[in-house]
């Protein structure tokens, strides 16, 4: 069978991940969690620069749940530890690679060193052109939907906005990734087929591509193989095929 090979003229402006199996691969090898984590991370920085590389605009990846705060302590401050280290350790190097960092999520339990860090690195590279990093930390689909709810509700009682006003495009610009344009590509690791509450509005169109792989195991390699997948889907958005 021939080999596929990616479209140079047709990759995803945007691709989100959901980084999942990173305890189970630590558990296999007879290593704590935090092993699995840390190693993600490791990871998520060398496809950071992979997406870059192969011609992707935004990288959204998901770091933190909404429900990741029902876990044992020991592993929400190993992920809250590991989130300041990327925050401090590697902002120099994403900020001279003319990465723009985002942090989607909120800001609710977020103890104030975390804020802060946020915030710095947030504004710090937020003129950045050349890749958009999007880190979904404290993130829940939801919870996102309720926040842009709010803030729409808000206006109205403010008397600065109408309630026939709200549509589609002003709900998106009311959402955490205001300003970034949909997903069209949706990776989760570990052969987990669900969505488990991720950026649920945005994704209303996203084609989503399962795989088997752990996370920490998680290669270019891989991202090339879901592109690919990816590109042989027929994005029909509701018409009649055109092909
Ligand atoms: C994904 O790996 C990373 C986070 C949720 C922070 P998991 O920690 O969910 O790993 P598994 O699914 O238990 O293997
Ligand atoms: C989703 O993975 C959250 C992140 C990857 C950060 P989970 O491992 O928390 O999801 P469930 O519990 O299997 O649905
Ligand atoms: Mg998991």
């Amino acid at each position: 069978m021939e080999e596929k090979v990616v479209d140079k003229n047709a990759i995803p402006r945007h691709v989100a991940i959901i980084m999942d199996g990173n305890g189970r691969w630590a558990k296999a090898r007879g290593m704590p969690r935090m092993m699995g984590h840390r190693k993600g991370v490791e990871v998520a920085k060398e496809i950071t620069r992979a997406a870059a590389d192969i011609g992707i605009e935004y990288l959204t990846i998901w770091a933190f749940s909404t429900e990741n705060w029902r876990r044992p302590p020991e592993e929400i401050s190993g992920l809250m530890g590991l989130l300041h280290h990327t925050l401090k350790a590697d902002l120099t190097e994403f900020h001279e690679n003319g990465v723009r960092l985002r942090v989607l999520g909120s800001r609710k339990n977020l103890d104030q060193k975390t804020l802060e860090l946020i915030d710095h690195a947030v504004k710090l590279t937020q003129n950045n052109t050349r890749f958009n990093l999007n880190i979904a930390f404290n993130y829940g689909g939801r919870d996102d939907i309720i926040q842009a709810a709010r803030t729409l509700a808000k206006k109205v009682q403010e008397g600065a906005l109408q309630p026939d006003e709200i549509n589609e495009d002003l709900f998106s610009e009311s959402l955490y990734t205001c300003g970034i344009p949909d997903p069209e590509l949706l990776i989760r690791t570990s052969n987990e087929l669900r969505i488990s509450n991720y950026i649920l509005w945005q994704m209303a169109y996203t084609e989503m591509v399962f795989i088997e792989t752990y996370w920490p195991d998680f290669t270019k390699d891989d991202l090339l193989k879901a592109i690919i997948d990816y590109q042989q889907r027929d994005r029909r958005f509701g018409k009649v095929s055109s092909k």
